[in-house]
């Protein structure tokens, strides 16, 4: 009897330009374009298994080993009748393929990082959940038609379908056929930029990003601002700064764009807040930090961006890590120890402080 079972996975990604607003909530199409980085560590991934067996008699999905609900008509289910679907195309094309669209599929994932804590473990999920059934099922499927599925589950996920540097296209058919992630450019094309998670706090979080984006298009006058005027002129001029590594200007509209998210959130009504004093505090260190350099002829050192919660990632090159580091640790002395993947403290005594 053959086995029919696949395993992948993928990682969270970071948005630079900011999806925030649907103009579609049950096909997930976006107001604005976004942009974003796909974290390259292994500590921060969604990996999933997926099995199709004849005996199965229904759909489930278990994320870190507790079943959850797939809801009828809800994301889960769309993404799940969508593969399939493309699994239907596969085998009418092959009649000697065995029917996999027919048989129910069981579904095992697991964050290795803490689940709805603003962290986007709804982009690598929903992206290793495609990713693992398109293994299943052998499509031949490219990753943008794959994130035009992944958009569906959530619409961040589209762009966890790439490595590198991801722009998500809004695009503007009615059915969404053409709302869907691009690649930039490849990781290996600007190895130097880095991105440190400051875990401000890993409580799950207030507004979620679905219902929060949903009260800011009802009433943020400040977002139709943004959608028109200012995405579409920041998509571009990031994308030329990715393509000619130019962190000045990469830095700088990364900064404006959260700041501007951070911004319709308040302009909402009621208002959001997903960033606290903490947050606000690393916000102030990095100007400063930047201020510094700029004062003294150079460049800016490092970006801070914030998602729909309190924890900081800074984007910076490599050179930088090690002072901000060092930084961040002196002013925000921490109970958890620092994780250092890249060694940057070998031999160096260095008190506590929780960065991952
Ligand atoms: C602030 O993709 O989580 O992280 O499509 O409703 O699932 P849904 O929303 P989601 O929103 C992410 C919002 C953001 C910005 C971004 O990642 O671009």
């Amino acid at each position: 009897m053959s086995v029919y079972q696949a395993t992948a996975s993928a990682p969270v990604n970071i948005a630079c330009i900011k999806y925030w607003g649907k103009r579609d909530t049950k096909l997930i199409l976006p107001t604005n374009s976004s942009l974003s980085v796909t974290l390259d560590q292994d500590h921060l991934r969604s990996t999933t298994t997926s099995r199709a067996d004849p005996s199965f008699e229904k759909d489930r999905l278990w994320l870190n080993g507790k079943e959850e609900e797939i809801k009828e008509g809800g994301r889960l289910a769309t993404c799940i009748k969508e593969m399939k679907r493309l699994r239907r195309e596969v085998e009418e094309k092959s009649p000697s393929e065995p029917k996999l669209s027919s048989f129910a599929v069981h579904i095992a994932s697991r964050n290795n990082f803490p689940t709805a804590a603003g962290l986007a473990s709804s982009a690598s999920g929903f992206a290793a959940l495609v990713s693992s059934l398109a293994a299943l099922y052998k499509l031949p499927a490219t990753p943008s038609e794959l994130s035009l599925i992944s958009r569906q589950g959530s619409g961040s996920a589209c762009r966890s379908l790439f490595g590198g540097f991801v722009a998500w296209e809004m695009g503007s058919a009615a059915d969404g056929s053409d709302s869907y992630a691009v690649e930039v450019a490849p990781q290996s094309h600007w190895p130097d930029i880095h991105a440190l998670i400051c875990v401000v706090s890993d409580d799950k979080k207030g507004t979620s990003s679905t219902s929060g984006m949903q009260r800011t298009v009802e009433t943020s006058p400040l977002l139709q601002h943004r959608i028109k005027n200012v995405v579409p002129e920041r998509m571009k001029a990031i994308s030329e700064a990715i393509l000619a590594k130019d962190f000045d200007t990469f830095a700088r509209i990364t900064m404006q764009d959260s700041n501007q998210f951070h911004a319709v959130c308040l302009d909402t009504d009621p208002p959001i807040f997903y960033m606290n004093d903490v947050s606000r505090s690393i916000i102030a260190l990095v100007t400063e930090y930047n201020r510094v350099s700029v004062e003294n002829g150079g460049k800016l050192k490092a970006a801070y961006t914030y998602d729909a919660g309190p924890n900081a990632v800074i984007y910076a090159p490599k050179e930088n890590l090690k002072e901000i580091v060092s930084m961040i640790i002196r002013y925000f002395p921490q109970a958890e120890p620092f994780k250092d993947p890249f060694g940057l403290f070998a031999n160096e005594s260095l008190g506590s402080g929780r960065v991952v």
